[in-house]
């Protein structure tokens, strides 16, 4: 289904303002995410300060590019490639689609409505996120020209000027 962008933007810019903004919607995730979900915390080297922070910006990416897939497909596929570097598994991604939607929806409950249609809109985003996510890592070999032509590595990692895979993540808007 076509993804309803104007309210995943617009919906995004409530859960920037609301309810203490995008470090408690960042911070909640990963609260709730090993509670619920507690097998995956080991994954994650860096804090929950450090680690929603980076999760928020490639979200705000995300919305601000989901009408321009040709921006949006290489950095999701470098972006699905890097959690192989995770050791992300394609089972991870269930917990991690359900977690954000809930947060989401809690987080937009507080102080506005959460409507059945963002509940369909996000639902789509999501889902969509994590196919392409995960349709880059199960077969990274087939995106390596793509990522190329993007500034990326074949391990997903943005080249710097110098040639080398950077150990940071991409500048993100
Ligand atoms: C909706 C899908 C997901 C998005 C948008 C997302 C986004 C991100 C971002 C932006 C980073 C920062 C590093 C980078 O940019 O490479 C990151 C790191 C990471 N993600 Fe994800 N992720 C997703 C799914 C998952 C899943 C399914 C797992 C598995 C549990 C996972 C585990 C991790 C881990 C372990 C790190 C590294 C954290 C650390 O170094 O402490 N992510 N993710």
């Amino acid at each position: 289904m076509a993804l309803n962008v104007a309210l995943l933007k617009d919906s995004f810019e409530r859960a920037k303002r609301e309810n203490g903004g995008i470090t408690s919607l960042g911070m909640s995730f990963y609260k709730r995410l090993f509670e619920k979900y507690p097998s995956v915390k080991p994954l994650f080297s860096k804090p929950p300060e450090v680690q929603h922070k980076m999760l928020m910006s490639a979200l705000a990416t995300i919305v601000a590019q989901a009408d321009q897939s040709d921006k949006l497909l290489p950095y999701l596929h470098a972006l699905g490639i890097r959690h192989l570097l995770y050791k992300t598994e394609n089972a991870h991604y269930s917990a991690v689609a359900e977690n954000l939607l809930a947060v989401l929806r809690e987080h937009l409950s507080k102080e506005g409505e959460w409507t059945d249609a963002m509940q369909d809109s996000w639902t789509a985003a999501i889902a969509l996120i994590v196919k392409v996510m995960m349709e880059a890592s199960n077969n990274p070999a087939a995106f390596t020209e793509e990522l190329a032509n993007h500034g990326y590595g074949p391990d997903g990692l943005l080249i710097q000027k110098c040639g080398v895979s950077t150990n940071g993540r991409p500048e993100v808007s």
